[in-house]
């Protein structure tokens, strides 16, 4: 492992797609699993599947606590937030009904809710964002109808950064009934999130963002008080003679032989995550880092930087445009000439775009993670400024 050497000389500034590189540990821990331990968890009766079980349920127990959760058997592991997504949002509108969202959506809720209004008659409310970016809790009271079942909100935007104010969505929601469900594939790791004090009912998160694990593990973390219906069966492991899938959780929402390589590796990622200091330190130590992207963002002059007016209430994510270059290109340049890897194009966030008035082409997007390093920024920055001034001509 120490002979590796991740993208030697790139500086990798597309940490909101994912974070590269892991820790160390993070790969330690998943490999040394795999090597050790890599049986199916507690569906058999010798030790080793006993020890696998009980990694599993450490790290429902780690992560359930990281969201403040009410159960451990309440935080079940799927593939990733676009699977977490899909469970929760086709398990409450599977017989229609009405559902607030905003414009901030990646297609992982776009999508899923699309499908409930073409093949379940639900409808959709999609309220927009202000001109910094960001929804106004009024806005979702003044929206939520007697039929709404669901409202989703994107915590932190994967284009603009801006992070959206949960906890006070999360009261309107309450005091309405309604059920509320918190995409957090961006913010996971990096602001913090409690499910008891910020009334969510539902947190999908991602392990391979800033929660520091590898690909392919994710999940949803569900308050004692909801039920979502199923729309998956399969082997539990348990109860095989049952004939329809488990109602129980945890088995409820899982399916099948779970990614445990993929837990051990996020179990080691929340670790990660305290021996740095915690979230709420982190955040800072990558907004510091970010400071230094964000002014030459916004004083080169030949570049419109997009909802990024402060660096309060966000993430390290910035979206940017060259005047009068094509965002693609502009991030082959990066890429080619400046050894900087951005992400380009719509982001899987068509409306995002349409109201920033950057769609169809996009624009270009750097995102700090907790591995970026100060020389990582300064690049960036140099690249802006150098690509900006032979741009202008
Ligand atoms: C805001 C947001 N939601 C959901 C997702 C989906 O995450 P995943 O691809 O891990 O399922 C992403 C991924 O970029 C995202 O940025």
């Amino acid at each position: 492992m120490a002979d590796i050497n991740p993208g030697e000389g790139l500086h990798y500034l597309d940490n909101a797609a994912t974070t590269f590189p892991k820790p160390a540990t993070v790969l330690q821990a998943a490999v040394h699993f795999c090597a050790t331990a890599c049986v199916n968890p507690g569906r058999s009766t010798f030790d080793l599947a006993m020890e696998a079980e009980t990694m599993l349920d450490d790290c429902r127990a780690s992560l359930s606590n990281f969201f403040g959760g009410s159960d451990p058997n309440r935080l079940v592991f799927g593939y990733n937030a676009t699977d977490a997504l899909n469970l929760a949002i086709f398990g409450t509108l599977r017989n229609g009904g009405h559902v607030v969202s905003t414009q901030l959506e990646h297609n992982s809720v776009l999508r899923p809710i699309a499908h409930c209004e073409d093949e379940f008659g639900a409808k959709a409310t999609w309220l927009p964002f202000d001109s910094k970016g960001y929804i106004d809790p009024d806005d979702v009271s003044k929206a939520i109808q007697k039929d709404t079942k669901l409202v989703v909100v994107n915590h932190a935007s994967n284009v603009i950064g801006t992070v959206q104010p949960v906890a006070e969505i999360g009261a309107v929601c309450r005091e309405a009934g309604v059920t509320f469900l918190v995409d957090a594939a961006q913010s996971a790791g990096v602001i913090p999130i409690d499910m008891k004090s910020m009334n969510i009912d539902m947190v999908a998160f991602t392990g391979h963002k800033s929660l520091m694990g590898p690909m392919g593990i994710g999940g949803l973390c569900v308050a004692d008080h909801v039920d979502i219906a199923h729309t998956r069966a399969g082997g539990t492991g348990v109860k095989s003679a049952v004939r329809r899938h488990l109602d129980e959780y945890p088995f409820r929402l899982e399916y099948g032989t779970p990614n445990m390589m993929g837990v051990a590796g996020l179990f080691s990622g929340v670790a990660f995550i305290a021996d740095r200091g915690g979230v709420a330190k982190i955040h800072a130590d990558e907004m510091k880092l970010a400071k230094v992207l964000w002014k030459a963002l916004r004083e080169t002059e030949g570049v419109t930087l997009y909802c990024a007016e402060s660096l309060d209430s966000r993430t390290p994510v910035f979206s940017f445009n060259f005047d009068g270059t094509d965002p693609a290109q502009a991030g082959t340049r990066l890429d080619v000439d400046y050894n900087v890897a951005c992400r380009t194009g719509l982001h899987c966030a068509p409306l995002v775009h349409e109201a920033i008035g950057t769609a169809p082409g996009g624009a270009v997007r750097f995102s700090v993670g907790p591995l970026t390093t100060l020389a990582d920024v300064e690049a960036g920055a140099e690249a802006i400024q150098s690509l900006a001034a032979e741009l202008r001509g």
